[in-house]
């Protein structure tokens, strides 16, 4: 079988070699798309794949329809957002991502940038400590979990809320488990975000729930920028000058929030997942788990069902 890595925001060198080392061990041709810069480039390289290995690349329905042998695509990755599963699922190609692959590295991200965000992105001036402060974390899935293993570390006093994961799990780990996300920002210094982008919480993050942080209080986001209501959250940060907004993903109104100097900052680009570990491990599994489609017509991660 042909199996296509489309990647606008490439793999380590070193985990393509691993995937590509897998995938010929399975008796596979791998092709390798990079760094492509325009959707026809895509739309011409899945012509004849029978497989994809794709990042937060977008296969839209136009993609699907050109893909005319696709029988798998795997999002290396957890959130699969950026694939048209309904499409998908209507020309019985299957979805699969790779839950946890890459958590770990989103997580040590999110510490990166509270770190720089209470040292005041390193200007000279005395800051403060992460140490005792209350972080809340919202969704408590792969990277929530990590994020509160970290966050010990610091010596932080942790909580989270997720409407899906019962609170026993939660305590488990050490955490106090709220029962509502206005508990979570009511309660807490800081908030960290790690739910998907769904319709549910698309423009969820909104004016009345961010205002319910204390005085100095932080929201990181290292999940999706369209679960942000940009538009309140930029009307709350010119009413609140304590409010700050750490972002790993670019919002749409970039150039408005960067108005907000010293309280707002972003990564140029997603850069969560973006470690030679992360992408070993989640390209690896999505080269292991298209081997098990194609041998055993195995479709355990299948999220398009
Ligand atoms: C994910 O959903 O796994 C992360 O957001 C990583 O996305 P990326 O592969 O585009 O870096």
């Amino acid at each position: 079988m042909k199996v296509l890595i489309a990647t606008e925001k490439p793999f380590a060198a070193a985990a393509v070699e691993g995937i590509r080392k897998e995938l010929e061990e399975g008796g596979h041709e791998v092709v390798l798309l990079e760094k492509y810069t325009d959707s026809q480039a895509l739309l011409a390289a899945v012509a004849n794949a029978d497989a994809m290995i794709v990042r937060s690349d977008k296969i839209t329905a136009e993609v699907l329809h050109a893909a005319k042998q696709l029988k798998i695509v795997v999002r290396a990755g957890a959130g699969y957002d950026n694939v048209d599963c309904e499409e998908a699922k209507k020309q019985n190609v299957v979805v699969e991502n790779t839950p946890g692959q890459n958590s770990n590295a989103v997580a040590e991200l999110v510490f990166g940038l509270l770190v720089y965000t209470v040292r005041n992105f390193y200007n000279g001036k005395a800051g403060s400590e992460l140490k005792g402060k209350k972080l809340g974390i919202l969704a408590f899935g792969n990277v929530g979990r990590n994020v509160a293993r970290i966050a010990k570390g610091f010596g932080m006093e942790t909580f989270a809320y997720d409407e899906y994961c019962p609170a026993d799990v939660i305590e488990a780990a050490g955490v106090h488990a709220l029962t509502s996300r206005d508990e979570l920002f009511k309660q807490c210094d800081i908030v960290s975000l790690h739910i998907p982008a769904t319709p549910e919480t698309k423009q969820s993050i909104n004016y009345q729930v961010v205002n319910q942080l204390g005085k100095g209080g932080i929201l990181i986001n290292t999940a999706r920028k369209e679960i942000i209501n940009e538009p309140d959250l930029l009307r709350l940060m010119a009413e609140r000058e304590d409010l700050k907004y750490i972002t790993d993903i670019k919002p749409d109104a970039d150039a408005e929030f960067c108005k907000f100097e010293g309280r707002y900052f972003s990564t140029p680009k997603k850069m969560g997942a973006q470690t030679a570990e992360a992408n070993t491990n989640a390209g690896i599994a999505a080269a292991q788990q298209i081997n098990a489609f194609f041998k055993e017509g195995c479709t355990k991660f299948q999220v398009n069902k």
